[in-house]
C-alpha cells in the first residue's frame, strides 16, 4: 500500500514553501549569510518541533525563515521542494508563500518571488510539473500592511494566480481583509483563506461570504456544524486538509480521530496535503501514509482524493484533462 500511494499521480494544493525548510538546508542557509541560529545542532532544532498549537508552531517558522535571504535562497528552497515532489510522483502544484515574513526584515519582493517562480520555471521546462503561485497575507497583520502587500506585487502578476489568508486564525476573522480580497478579486486573482483550522466553523461560512473564496485551506472544523456539511457538498466547496499539520498542531489529538474520510465519505470535496512538511513529519506521501496507518484508508478513498486535487485545482482546463 505504502508503494502504491507513493507511486500514484498526486498535486498539492495547499503548502506553505517557508514550511518546506528543511533543517539540513536552515543551517546551511544560516551559515552561507552569516545568521546566528538559537540551536548548536540539527538534532536541537528538530527537538523543538514540540508543537502545543498553531502558535507555537508560527513562532519557529518566523524565525527559521530569517536564514533566506537572496534570490539564490529562494530558488534552493523551492527547489529542494519540487525534488520532494519530484519522488513523490506530485505533478502539479500550488505553492504559498508569505512575502510580508521577508519584506518585514528587509528582503525585496522581487528577490523572493523571482527565486521561487524561477524554480518552478524550471520545474515545468524540466519535468513538465505544472504549478501556480498563491501570495499569502499575514492574517495578524494590519488590513493596511495586505493592501500594501498587493501593490508590492502589481509588476508580479504574471507569476502569482492568487492570494491566500494564513498565519494565527484565532482574533483575527475573515472579516478583517474583506475590503483587500475584493480588490484582488477585481484583479482577476483567485481567493483562497485559512479557515475553520483552530477557529470555528463561522470563520468558514465567513471565508465564503465575505472574501468569496474559491477553496477553503484546512476547514475541518466545518464538521461541527451540519448545516454547513452540507453546504460543501452542495456547493462542491474544496477543501485542502493537512492531516500531519492537524495532528502536530493538536486540532485532533491523534490521527485515529481525524475527520478527513468521514468528509469524503459523505461528499465533501476534500484533498490531501502537507501544509509544512518539514516541521510537520512529512510530504505528500507520508500524509496519506499516515491516513492509511491510523483510517484504514482504502485505494479507491485515495484515488478518490487525489481526484478532487486535480479537479479542485486552478490548473487549466486542459493540464486537469492530462491529469485525471
Ligand atoms: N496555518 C496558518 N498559518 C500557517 C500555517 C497553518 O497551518 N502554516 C504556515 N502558516
Ligand atoms: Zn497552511
Amino acid at each position: 500500500m505504502e508503494n502504491f500511494l507513493n507511486a500514484m499521480p498526486k498535486a498539492e494544493l495547499h503548502l506553505h514553501i517557508e514550511g518546506t525548510l528543511e533543517p539540513e538546508l536552515m543551517f546551511l542557509l544560516a551559515e552561507r549569510n552569516g545568521i546566528n541560529l538559537p540551536y548548536a545542532s540539527v538534532e536541537q532544532l528538530k527537538a523543538a518541533y514540540d508543537f502545543g498549537n498553531l502558535q507555537d508552531f508560527l513562532d519557529l517558522y518566523y524565525q527559521g525563515a530569517d536564514v533566506l535571504q537572496t534570490e539564490q535562497d529562494f530558488y534552493e528552497l523551492t527547489w529542494a521542494y519540487i525534488e520532494h515532489c519530484r519522488a513523490q510522483h506530485v505533478i502539479h502544484i500550488e505553492p504559498f508563500f508569505d512575502p510580508q515574513t521577508h519584506t518585514d526584515r528587509g528582503i525585496s519582493f522581487a528577490t523572493v518571488i523571482n527565486g521561487i517562480s524561477r524554480a518552478l520555471d524550471d520545474a515545468k521546462k524540466q519535468f513538465g510539473m505544472s504549478s501556480g503561485l498563491i501570495m499569502c497575507f499575514l492574517r495578524h497583520l494590519s488590513e493596511a500592511q495586505a493592501f500594501e502587500t498587493l501593490k508590492q506585487a502589481q509588476p508580479h502578476l504574471d507569476k502569482i494566480i492568487g492570494i491566500g489568508l494564513d498565519s494565527s486564525e484565532q482574533g483575527h476573522p475573515p472579516a478583517k481583509f474583506e475590503r483587500v480580497f475584493a480588490k484582488a478579486k477585481s484583479m482577476g486573482l483567485l481567493l483562497v483563506a485559512h479557515a475553520g483550522e483552530e477557529g470555528p466553523a463561522q470563520n468558514v461560512i465567513d471565508a465564503l461570504d465575505m472574501l468569496h473564496v474559491d477553496r477553503i485551506d484546512h476547514g475541518v472544523r466545518a464538521s461541527e456544524d451540519p448545516q454547513l456539511i452540507k453546504r460543501l457538498v452542495k456547493e462542491k466547496i474544496a477543501l485542502t486538509v493537512c492531516p500531519l499539520s492537524n495532528t502536530r498542531l493538536k486540532v485532533f489529538s491523534d490521527m485515529s480521530e481525524h475527520n478527513i474520510l468521514k468528509m469524503l465519505d459523505v461528499g465533501v470535496k476534500v484533498t490531501v496535503n502537507s501544509d509544512d512538511p518539514a516541521y510537520f513529519g512529512g510530504y505528500l506521501t507520508e500524509n496519506f501514509v499516515a491516513l492509511y496507518h491510523a483510517l484504514d484508508m482504502s485505494k479507491e478513498q485515495a484515488l478518490a482524493l487525489c481526484r478532487n486535487s486535480f479537479e479542485y485545482s486552478f490548473a487549466s482546463p486542459e493540464r486537469k484533462v492530462e491529469m485525471v
